[in-house]
């Protein structure tokens, strides 16, 4: 056994303790064909969209282990996860302040972003991040040979946890706070996500330094956890391991791999950006997230503006502008390239060339031994 096979890794057969978030299937596909595991972020698909990128990943990954992230926080406006009270659209578009339209108007204006074109929508799904979009997606999900279900901004309700487990599909966790990993552990999840600030996408406010010893004592010596926010090379995966990890859980250094699906002006951002341009801000979801700091985020953390509205209003209030910033950035006329962002964490300062996923998973692995070695003398 390679001393970096840890536990976890041989109970869901990977060769390396490394987990792989991504919303790009070649991705996923690509970290799992190298033997950590790819896990695709199903959040902004439509159940058809994600019937297709779970095409691709099992026509392509060899029959290698990868799994699915799915998004239901325990808590949004009329709803939470585990009630299944229908949410109506038109009567949660009414809870958006005509204060908060204006000043997305306004900032859009201010950027000279030109409109949607007639006939073109905002390509959002206006209720993802609520689990009316969440459940369809864990139905087509379970149909799959997944090896692992994830869930971010809550535990799982229950019944899922339970289908999960009858189809022998492992259940992860994301948290920021020990309480909540216990909260995670008394409702059947198997596998802790303990992911600290510095991590891109929604995080607390606890370092993984920090973090990951205080949720794996609080959960204790058997129940596996993984470390997220900050990993990016194999020296930082070592450190996961000792810290008590099993394996590192990563997501922003994939945004710039060759097979990331990021636009390539977004991509060129991100490759330029350094690790203190990133920014904890409620301005994506309305929930405090870690992202590249542009005119968008200071516009929304402004203390004289009308601030971020709860999830899923947030969501739903900024979908058009969104697609609009993604459409028109780059192209004559407009500044919308100021706006255009991402969630990504600190460690984007260390994303500084585009390559390919086996040429990243390599290094990881190869660091890792060597730094192991290193430690242990060998
Ligand atoms: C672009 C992006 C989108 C993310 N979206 C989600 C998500 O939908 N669900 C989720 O569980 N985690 C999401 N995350 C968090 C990742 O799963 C992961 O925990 C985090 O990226 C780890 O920290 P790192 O960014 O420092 O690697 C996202 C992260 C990024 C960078």
């Amino acid at each position: 056994m390679k001393p970096f096979r840890t536990p976890l890794c041989e109970e869901l057969g990977l060769e390396v303790p490394i987990f792989a978030f991504s919303k790009a299937p070649a991705v996923v596909a690509a970290v799992s064909r190298a033997g950590g595991m790819g896990v695709l972020g199903a959040v902004a698909y439509t159940v058809d969209q994600l019937r297709e990128a779970l095409d691709f990943i099992d026509a392509n990954v060899d029959g290698k282990p990868y799994g699915v992230d799915v998004v239901m926080p325990a808590k949004y406006v009329d709803g939470g996860a585990g009630h299944d009270k229908p949410l109506d659209p038109a009567k949660l578009e009414a809870l958006i302040s005509p204060r908060h339209r204006a000043f997305i108007e306004d900032l859009l204006a201010r950027h000279e972003v030109p409109r949607l074109p007639e006939g073109e929508n905002a390509w959002h799904n206006l209720l993802a991040w609520t689990e009316q979009t969440t459940r369809p997606q864990v139905d087509l999900a379970l149909e799959r040979p997944i090896k692992l279900l994830a869930n971010a901004l809550g535990p799982p309700p229950k019944d899922i946890v339970d289908r999960a487990h009858q189809k022998g599909v492992k259940v992860a966790a994301l948290t920021g706070a020990p309480a909540h990993a216990k909260k995670h552990i008394e409702n059947g999840v198997d596998i802790i996500v303990a992911q600290g600030t510095e991590a891109g996408g929604h995080c607390g406010e606890i370092s993984t330094m920090v973090l990951v010893p205080e949720i794996v004592d609080a959960v204790g010596p058997d129940v596996p956890v993984l470390a997220a926010g900050g990993i990016g090379c194999g020296r930082q995966v070592a450190a996961a391991l000792a810290l008590g990890a099993q394996g590192a859980w990563t997501g922003s250094i994939w945004l710039t791999a060759a097979e990331s699906d990021v636009t390539p002006l977004l991509k060129q951002k991100l490759l330029s950006a350094g690790s203190r341009d990133t920014v904890r801000s409620r301005a994506l979801t309305g929930k405090p997230a870690r992202q590249l700091k542009t005119g968008w985020s200071q516009a929304w953390d402004d203390p004289d503006g009308p601030g971020a509205l709860p999830m899923p209003l947030h969501w739903m209030a900024t979908a058009d502008a969104t697609s609009r910033i993604f459409r028109y950035a780059g192209q004559p006329g407009n500044k919308a390239e100021e706006l255009l962002t991402s969630p990504v964490g600190q460690i984007v300062g260390r994303m500084n060339h585009e390559r390919p996923v086996a040429e990243i998973m390599r290094e990881l692995a190869r660091e890792l031994e060597a730094s192991i070695r290193r430690m242990s003398g060998s």
